[in-house]
């Protein structure tokens, strides 16, 4: 009997040493596609639908454009962050070192004329439909809300079945959707420089109008307290649901903060971490990249004289498969800092979250690379 379980185990130990690879993330080295260029995959997301992978991403494709020097979000005729022609890039991978671009996820003619912002895709339980959805302004510069498409297959040849999608809270603009395991869907919405979480209809492509309770006890408790945020992304991590958000940081070259909300449930009470922001620090005035730091924006909102320690607005927490459970690798984009001024060429910064044992999140710091083992 023992000798049989000692087995087991030493073989489970095997297949988890031929299956697990141990990778270095760089912060400071691009990432690089198929074809040894750099990957051009901005606020989006990256996930897994089978457990044994690959992971997608699901990002914006902002092509070689050359920025303008001085702050992201000037709307100049040359401006990067606003043209019609962006795609919704689809790239696969199994260890976050190799990169494969795979295609569009829709077609530029296939979808409302606009600038997309913040694609996000999550797979349904309910109707086995991988559901697409994205943030667009249209060219008339309307923050026309979201659009949202669904495929069979995780690749690509996604279909837009609504150009707008019925929410509360418009004019919409950043959002994360998130699945619960009991197949209920959630959008998480900033407007109105406001968040604020909806419950969506089974199909994941409306609101069912209902909204959590973001700060209970407020005249108006759907929203978080917080004013002038974007970014959002929801997790779940040992039964506890988190919410991380910074203040809006449009393209700003000085990168944004983090402040961690948690709840025993998607629709709230959502209670908000105590202490301070978890990445913004003391600033040290040192400028990055081709850009200047927006003013009024991202770590500079509550408080002029700090900076972000990630260098980075926040994109995506990616929930990674390792031999020792689930490791959450905070993503952030980073803008205006390619150093040749190409908005395509705009780095990332990823570094794995650290949980206290009551489930805070500790605060974040810059690591210049880090060592993963990937299942
Ligand atoms: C999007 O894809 C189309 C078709 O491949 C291409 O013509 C266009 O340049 C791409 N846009 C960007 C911004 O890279
Ligand atoms: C949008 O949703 C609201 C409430 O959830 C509903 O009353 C309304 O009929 C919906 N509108 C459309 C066009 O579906
Ligand atoms: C500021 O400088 C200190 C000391 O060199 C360093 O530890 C810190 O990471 C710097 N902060 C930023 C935001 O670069």
């Amino acid at each position: 009997m023992l000798r049989h379980s000692t087995l087991i185990l030493l073989l489970t130990f095997a297949i988890v040493l031929i299956q697990s690879k141990k990778v270095t993330i760089s912060n400071i080295k691009p990432r690089l596609n198929q074809w040894g260029s750099i990957l051009d995959a901005h606020d989006g997301c990256i996930l897994k639908f089978d457990p044994k992978g690959p992971y997608y991403t699901y990002a914006t494709q902002y092509g070689p454009c050359i920025e303008p020097k001085r702050w992201g979000c000037d709307k100049t005729e040359d401006s990067c962050g606003f043209k019609y022609n962006h795609n919704i890039t689809v790239v696969e991978t199994y260890d976050f070192v190799n990169w494969k671009v795979v295609g569009s996820a829709v077609e530029i003619s296939k979808r409302p004329e606009g600038t997309v912002f913040r694609p996000h895709a999550i797979y349904n339980k309910n109707n086995k439909k991988y559901v697409l959805w994205w943030n667009y302004v249209t060219t008339t510069g309307k923050y026309n809300g979201f659009a949202a498409a669904t495929s069979d297959s995780p690749i690509g040849g996604f279909k837009t079945q609504v150009v707008q999608v019925n929410n509360t809270q418009q004019p919409a603009g950043d959002f994360t959707l998130f699945a619960d395991e009991d197949g209920s869907g959630y959008a998480i919405i900033s407007a109105n420089y406001k968040i604020g979480i909806e419950l969506l209809t089974p199909d994941y492509l409306a609101s069912t109008g209902r909204q959590a309770e973001c700060n209970p006890g407020a005249a108006d408790p759907r929203f978080f307290p917080d004013y002038f945020v974007e970014a959002p992304v929801m997790f779940k991590r040992k039964n506890i649901y988190y919410v991380l958000f910074g203040s809006c940081c449009c393209f700003c070259q000085q990168g944004s903060g983090v402040i961690v909300y948690t709840a025993p449930h998607p629709m709230g009470p959502w209670k908000r971490q105590p202490g301070p922001d978890l990445a913004c620090v003391p600033t040290n005035g040192t400028i990055i990249g081709n850009g200047e730091p927006t003013p009024g924006h991202g770590c500079q909102y509550t408080n002029p004289k700090t900076t972000s320690t990630l260098r980075a607005q926040q994109n995506h927490i990616v929930e990674v498969d390792t031999p020792n459970g689930k490791e959450y690798i905070w993503t952030g984009d980073r803008w205006q800092q390619a150093p040749d001024g190409i908005k395509a060429h705009d780095p990332q910064t990823w570094v794995p979250l650290k949980f206290g044992e009551d489930g805070s999140v500790l605060p974040i710091t810059w690591v210049d690379e880090f060592e993963i083992d990937v299942l």
